[in-house]
Protein backbone atom coordinates (compact mmCIF):
# COMPACT_ATOMS: atom_id res chain seq x y z
CA UNK A 1 0.00 0.00 0.00
CA UNK A 2 1.65 3.25 -1.20
CA UNK A 3 -0.03 6.39 0.22
CA UNK A 4 1.27 9.48 -1.28
CA UNK A 5 1.38 13.12 0.73
CA UNK A 6 0.75 15.41 -1.44
CA UNK A 7 3.01 18.36 -0.19
CA UNK A 8 6.34 20.57 -0.66
CA UNK A 9 7.40 20.91 2.71
CA UNK A 10 6.92 18.20 5.76
CA UNK A 11 7.43 20.73 8.57
CA UNK A 12 4.39 21.08 9.07
CA UNK A 13 3.37 18.59 12.07
CA UNK A 14 0.40 17.14 10.42
CA UNK A 15 1.75 16.44 7.30
CA UNK A 16 4.46 14.98 9.33
CA UNK A 17 2.40 12.30 11.46
CA UNK A 18 0.34 11.80 8.38
CA UNK A 19 4.01 10.23 6.67
CA UNK A 20 4.60 8.54 10.15
CA UNK A 21 1.47 6.77 10.36
CA UNK A 22 1.30 5.98 6.86
CA UNK A 23 4.52 4.08 6.82
CA UNK A 24 3.14 2.23 10.06
CA UNK A 25 0.33 0.51 7.66
CA UNK A 26 2.08 0.51 4.26
CA UNK A 27 4.84 3.22 2.41
CA UNK A 28 4.30 6.89 3.41
CA UNK A 29 5.30 8.61 0.21
CA UNK A 30 6.38 12.12 0.27
CA UNK A 31 4.97 13.46 -3.32
CA UNK A 32 5.74 16.84 -3.83
CA UNK A 33 3.96 19.52 -6.44
CA UNK A 34 7.00 20.63 -7.39
CA UNK A 35 8.70 17.70 -9.26
CA UNK A 36 5.10 16.63 -10.91
CA UNK A 37 5.21 16.68 -14.62
CA UNK A 38 1.52 16.31 -15.44
CA UNK A 39 0.73 14.92 -19.21
CA UNK A 40 -2.63 14.26 -20.63
CA UNK A 41 -2.87 12.03 -23.32
CA UNK A 42 -2.69 8.33 -24.47
CA UNK A 43 0.43 7.30 -25.68
CA UNK A 44 1.85 8.31 -22.24
CA UNK A 45 -1.03 6.28 -20.90
CA UNK A 46 -2.52 9.90 -19.94
CA UNK A 47 -0.09 10.53 -17.22
CA UNK A 48 3.53 11.02 -16.82
CA UNK A 49 5.79 12.19 -13.82
CA UNK A 50 9.37 13.58 -13.52
CA UNK A 51 10.37 11.50 -10.34
CA UNK A 52 7.57 9.59 -9.27
CA UNK A 53 5.08 7.28 -11.03
CA UNK A 54 1.64 9.02 -10.07
CA UNK A 55 0.18 5.22 -10.65
CA UNK A 56 1.83 3.44 -8.17
CA UNK A 57 -0.19 5.23 -5.79
CA UNK A 58 -3.28 3.67 -4.10
CA UNK A 59 -4.06 6.56 -2.52
CA UNK A 60 -2.87 10.33 -1.82
CA UNK A 61 -3.67 13.07 0.79
CA UNK A 62 -3.07 16.57 -0.53
CA UNK A 63 -1.84 18.86 1.91
CA UNK A 64 -0.06 21.56 -0.42
CA UNK A 65 0.34 24.92 0.46
CA UNK A 66 -0.87 27.97 -0.08
CA UNK A 67 2.74 28.83 -2.09
CA UNK A 68 1.68 25.61 -4.55
CA UNK A 69 -2.56 25.65 -4.38
CA UNK A 70 -3.13 26.41 -7.94
CA UNK A 71 -0.62 23.64 -8.78
CA UNK A 72 -1.66 21.49 -6.08
CA UNK A 73 -5.15 21.99 -7.14
CA UNK A 74 -4.05 20.37 -10.67
CA UNK A 75 -2.61 17.67 -9.06
CA UNK A 76 -5.24 16.68 -7.49
CA UNK A 77 -8.07 16.42 -10.22
CA UNK A 78 -5.16 14.56 -12.42
CA UNK A 79 -4.91 11.89 -9.76
CA UNK A 80 -8.68 11.88 -9.56
CA UNK A 81 -8.81 11.27 -13.47
CA UNK A 82 -6.33 8.41 -12.75
CA UNK A 83 -8.98 7.08 -10.54
CA UNK A 84 -6.77 7.13 -7.85
CA UNK A 85 -8.54 8.27 -4.77
CA UNK A 86 -7.62 11.33 -2.76
CA UNK A 87 -8.64 12.91 0.72
CA UNK A 88 -10.47 15.43 0.09
CA UNK A 89 -11.39 16.03 -3.76
CA UNK A 90 -10.60 18.60 -5.89
CA UNK A 91 -13.76 20.45 -5.77
CA UNK A 92 -14.17 20.25 -1.78
CA UNK A 93 -10.60 21.94 -1.74
CA UNK A 94 -10.90 24.86 -3.77
CA UNK A 95 -14.28 25.53 -1.99
CA UNK A 96 -12.88 24.99 1.64
CA UNK A 97 -9.79 27.33 0.65
CA UNK A 98 -11.87 29.94 -0.71
CA UNK A 99 -14.08 31.67 2.43
CA UNK A 100 -16.91 33.02 0.01
CA UNK A 101 -17.16 30.33 -2.05
CA UNK A 102 -17.80 28.05 1.41
CA UNK A 103 -19.88 30.48 2.49
CA UNK A 104 -21.87 30.24 -0.78
CA UNK A 105 -22.05 26.65 -0.58
CA UNK A 106 -23.17 26.88 3.62
CA UNK A 107 -25.80 29.25 2.43
CA UNK A 108 -27.07 26.85 0.00
CA UNK A 109 -27.89 24.79 2.58
CA UNK A 110 -28.98 27.35 4.86
CA UNK A 111 -26.41 26.55 7.72
CA UNK A 112 -26.18 29.43 9.90
CA UNK A 113 -23.16 31.74 9.45
CA UNK A 114 -22.57 35.49 10.19
CA UNK A 115 -23.95 37.89 7.21
CA UNK A 116 -21.00 37.66 4.74
CA UNK A 117 -20.21 40.04 1.53
CA UNK A 118 -17.33 40.35 -0.87
CA UNK A 119 -15.93 43.47 -2.52
CA UNK A 120 -13.41 44.45 -4.94
CA UNK A 121 -12.36 48.13 -4.44
CA UNK A 122 -12.63 50.66 -2.15
CA UNK A 123 -15.98 52.57 -3.13
CA UNK A 124 -17.74 49.33 -3.76
CA UNK A 125 -16.24 48.31 0.15
CA UNK A 126 -17.49 51.24 1.44
CA UNK A 127 -21.30 50.48 -0.02
CA UNK A 128 -21.51 47.06 0.88
CA UNK A 129 -20.88 47.59 4.45
CA UNK A 130 -23.46 50.82 4.54
CA UNK A 131 -25.71 47.19 4.97
CA UNK A 132 -23.66 45.36 7.51
CA UNK A 133 -23.78 45.72 11.05
CA UNK A 134 -20.95 46.66 12.91
CA UNK A 135 -18.10 45.89 14.31
CA UNK A 136 -16.99 43.51 10.77
CA UNK A 137 -14.22 41.15 10.30
CA UNK A 138 -12.21 41.60 7.13
CA UNK A 139 -10.67 38.68 5.96
CA UNK A 140 -8.36 38.01 2.91
CA UNK A 141 -10.46 35.12 0.78
CA UNK A 142 -7.79 32.59 1.09
CA UNK A 143 -5.95 33.26 4.79
CA UNK A 144 -5.12 30.87 7.44
CA UNK A 145 -4.01 30.56 10.84
CA UNK A 146 -5.67 33.63 11.53
CA UNK A 147 -3.28 36.09 8.50
CA UNK A 148 -5.02 38.71 6.80
CA UNK A 149 -7.63 39.39 9.23
CA UNK A 150 -8.73 42.36 10.50
CA UNK A 151 -11.65 43.69 13.24
CA UNK A 152 -13.24 46.65 11.89
CA UNK A 153 -14.82 48.90 14.43
CA UNK A 154 -16.33 51.69 11.98
CA UNK A 155 -16.02 53.70 8.60
CA UNK A 156 -12.44 55.29 9.55
CA UNK A 157 -10.76 51.36 9.80
CA UNK A 158 -12.61 50.30 7.23
CA UNK A 159 -11.50 52.63 4.96
CA UNK A 160 -8.30 52.19 5.77
CA UNK A 161 -8.95 48.65 5.09
CA UNK A 162 -10.32 48.65 1.85
CA UNK A 163 -7.48 51.16 0.44
CA UNK A 164 -4.77 48.53 1.37
CA UNK A 165 -6.33 45.39 0.13
CA UNK A 166 -7.60 47.74 -2.49
CA UNK A 167 -3.97 48.05 -3.55
CA UNK A 168 -2.85 44.28 -4.15
CA UNK A 169 -6.27 44.32 -6.13
CA UNK A 170 -7.70 41.68 -3.33
CA UNK A 171 -11.32 41.47 -2.93
CA UNK A 172 -12.36 41.58 0.59
CA UNK A 173 -14.28 39.21 2.70
CA UNK A 174 -16.66 40.94 5.29
CA UNK A 175 -18.12 39.07 8.11
CA UNK A 176 -20.18 40.29 10.71
CA UNK A 177 -18.17 39.93 13.72
CA UNK A 178 -19.68 37.44 15.94
CA UNK A 179 -19.04 38.07 20.14
CA UNK A 180 -18.00 34.80 21.01
CA UNK A 181 -16.18 36.45 24.19
CA UNK A 182 -13.14 35.03 23.03
CA UNK A 183 -13.82 31.26 22.75
CA UNK A 184 -14.97 29.01 19.87
CA UNK A 185 -14.92 25.24 18.55
CA UNK A 186 -13.27 23.20 16.22
CA UNK A 187 -14.93 20.15 15.46
CA UNK A 188 -12.64 17.57 13.45
CA UNK A 189 -14.56 15.05 11.13
CA UNK A 190 -12.92 12.66 9.64
CA UNK A 191 -15.20 10.63 6.94
CA UNK A 192 -18.39 9.94 9.17
CA UNK A 193 -16.94 10.28 12.45
CA UNK A 194 -15.77 13.36 14.70
CA UNK A 195 -12.24 12.44 15.04
CA UNK A 196 -12.02 14.67 18.20
CA UNK A 197 -13.28 18.43 19.04
CA UNK A 198 -11.42 20.93 20.83
CA UNK A 199 -12.82 24.77 22.64
CA UNK A 200 -10.25 27.33 21.60
CA UNK A 201 -9.70 29.63 23.98
CA UNK A 202 -7.93 32.92 22.97
CA UNK A 203 -4.95 34.00 25.90
CA UNK A 204 -5.55 37.62 25.89
CA UNK A 205 -8.96 37.73 25.83
CA UNK A 206 -8.37 38.52 22.14
CA UNK A 207 -11.57 37.57 19.29
CA UNK A 208 -8.57 35.36 17.16
CA UNK A 209 -8.00 32.02 18.82
CA UNK A 210 -6.32 30.26 15.87
CA UNK A 211 -4.26 27.67 17.98
CA UNK A 212 -0.66 28.49 15.44
CA UNK A 213 -1.22 31.93 16.86
CA UNK A 214 -0.28 31.08 20.81
CA UNK A 215 -3.83 30.34 21.98
CA UNK A 216 -4.98 26.82 23.88
CA UNK A 217 -6.98 24.10 23.35
CA UNK A 218 -8.91 22.02 25.14
CA UNK A 219 -10.95 18.49 24.83
CA UNK A 220 -14.20 20.02 23.94
CA UNK A 221 -17.53 17.23 24.29
CA UNK A 222 -19.71 18.78 21.55
CA UNK A 223 -23.47 18.63 21.85
CA UNK A 224 -25.84 17.50 19.59
CA UNK A 225 -26.43 20.31 17.70
CA UNK A 226 -23.25 21.17 16.99
CA UNK A 227 -22.63 17.72 16.17
CA UNK A 228 -25.62 17.93 13.67
CA UNK A 229 -24.44 21.32 12.28
CA UNK A 230 -20.70 20.24 11.69
CA UNK A 231 -21.89 17.29 9.86
CA UNK A 232 -24.24 19.09 7.46
CA UNK A 233 -21.46 21.15 6.81
CA UNK A 234 -19.39 18.21 5.29
CA UNK A 235 -22.05 17.40 3.61
CA UNK A 236 -22.24 20.47 2.17
CA UNK A 237 -18.51 20.98 1.05
CA UNK A 238 -18.50 16.94 0.48
CA UNK A 239 -14.88 16.03 2.58
CA UNK A 240 -13.13 13.40 4.23
CA UNK A 241 -11.39 14.99 6.56
CA UNK A 242 -12.68 18.70 7.96
CA UNK A 243 -11.77 21.06 10.43
CA UNK A 244 -15.29 22.86 11.18
CA UNK A 245 -14.94 26.12 13.41
CA UNK A 246 -18.09 27.25 15.27
CA UNK A 247 -18.53 30.25 16.72
CA UNK A 248 -21.88 30.87 19.36
CA UNK A 249 -23.13 34.18 19.57
CA UNK A 250 -24.62 34.94 22.47
CA UNK A 251 -28.11 35.86 20.83
CA UNK A 252 -27.91 34.07 17.59
CA UNK A 253 -26.47 30.90 18.62
CA UNK A 254 -24.19 28.62 16.55
CA UNK A 255 -22.95 30.00 13.33
CA UNK A 256 -19.71 28.62 11.04
CA UNK A 257 -17.09 30.71 11.06
CA UNK A 258 -14.81 28.72 8.20
CA UNK A 259 -14.04 25.31 7.03
CA UNK A 260 -10.60 23.96 7.13
CA UNK A 261 -9.89 21.52 4.55
CA UNK A 262 -5.66 21.00 5.62
CA UNK A 263 -6.94 21.11 9.26
CA UNK A 264 -3.79 21.36 11.21
CA UNK A 265 -4.01 19.09 14.27
CA UNK A 266 -0.79 19.59 16.27
CA UNK A 267 -3.30 21.37 19.32
CA UNK A 268 -5.81 18.99 18.84
CA UNK A 269 -3.74 15.99 19.24
CA UNK A 270 -1.99 17.56 22.07
CA UNK A 271 -5.46 18.74 23.86
CA UNK A 272 -7.30 15.35 23.15
CA UNK A 273 -4.30 13.11 23.25
CA UNK A 274 -6.37 11.61 20.36
CA UNK A 275 -4.13 9.93 17.23
CA UNK A 276 -6.09 11.85 14.72
CA UNK A 277 -3.19 10.75 12.08
CA UNK A 278 -3.87 7.31 12.54
CA UNK A 279 -7.63 8.14 12.21
CA UNK A 280 -6.59 9.60 9.10
CA UNK A 281 -5.01 7.03 7.34
CA UNK A 282 -7.04 4.50 8.09
CA UNK A 283 -10.15 6.36 6.52
CA UNK A 284 -7.18 6.77 3.16
CA UNK A 285 -6.68 2.63 3.68
CA UNK A 286 -10.34 2.56 3.66
CA UNK A 287 -10.66 4.50 0.75
CA UNK A 288 -7.60 3.14 -1.19
CA UNK A 289 -8.22 1.57 -4.30
CA UNK A 290 -8.16 -2.08 -3.68
N1 LIG B 1 -16.86 36.83 12.08
C1 LIG B 1 -16.08 36.61 13.13
N2 LIG B 1 -16.45 37.03 14.36
C2 LIG B 1 -15.66 36.82 15.43
N3 LIG B 1 -14.48 36.18 15.38
C3 LIG B 1 -14.06 35.73 14.18
C4 LIG B 1 -14.84 35.92 13.01
N4 LIG B 1 -14.18 35.38 11.98
C5 LIG B 1 -13.05 34.88 12.48
N5 LIG B 1 -12.97 35.08 13.81
C6 LIG B 1 -11.89 34.64 14.69
O1 LIG B 1 -10.68 34.69 13.96
C7 LIG B 1 -10.14 33.39 13.80
C8 LIG B 1 -9.57 33.22 12.40
O2 LIG B 1 -10.59 33.39 11.43
P1 LIG B 1 -10.84 32.34 10.27
O3 LIG B 1 -11.94 32.84 9.43
O4 LIG B 1 -10.98 30.98 10.86
O5 LIG B 1 -9.51 32.45 9.41
P2 LIG B 1 -8.19 31.55 9.32
O6 LIG B 1 -8.38 30.80 8.05
O7 LIG B 1 -7.08 32.52 9.25
O8 LIG B 1 -8.15 30.65 10.51
C9 LIG B 1 -11.29 32.43 14.07
O9 LIG B 1 -10.84 31.22 14.58
C10 LIG B 1 -12.11 33.20 15.09
O10 LIG B 1 -11.60 33.00 16.39
MG1 LIG C 1 -9.71 29.29 11.09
Amino acid sequence: MEIGILRSSFKEYGSRRLLEEASKVGKGVKLDPRHLCLILGNKLDGHSIYEKDLARFDVVIPRFRTKYFDFGLLATQHLENMRIPVLNSAVSIKTCKNKYLTSLTLQKKRIPQPLSAVALGTNDIMRVIKHLPKPLVFKTIQGSEGFGISKINNDGDAKDWAQTFAGFHAPIYIQEFIDHGGEDYRILIVGDKIAAAIKRISKNKNWKTNISQGNVAVPFKPSNELKELAFKCTDAVKTDICGVDIAVDQEKGPMVIELNQFAGFKGTEKATKKNIAREIIRLAVKKARQ
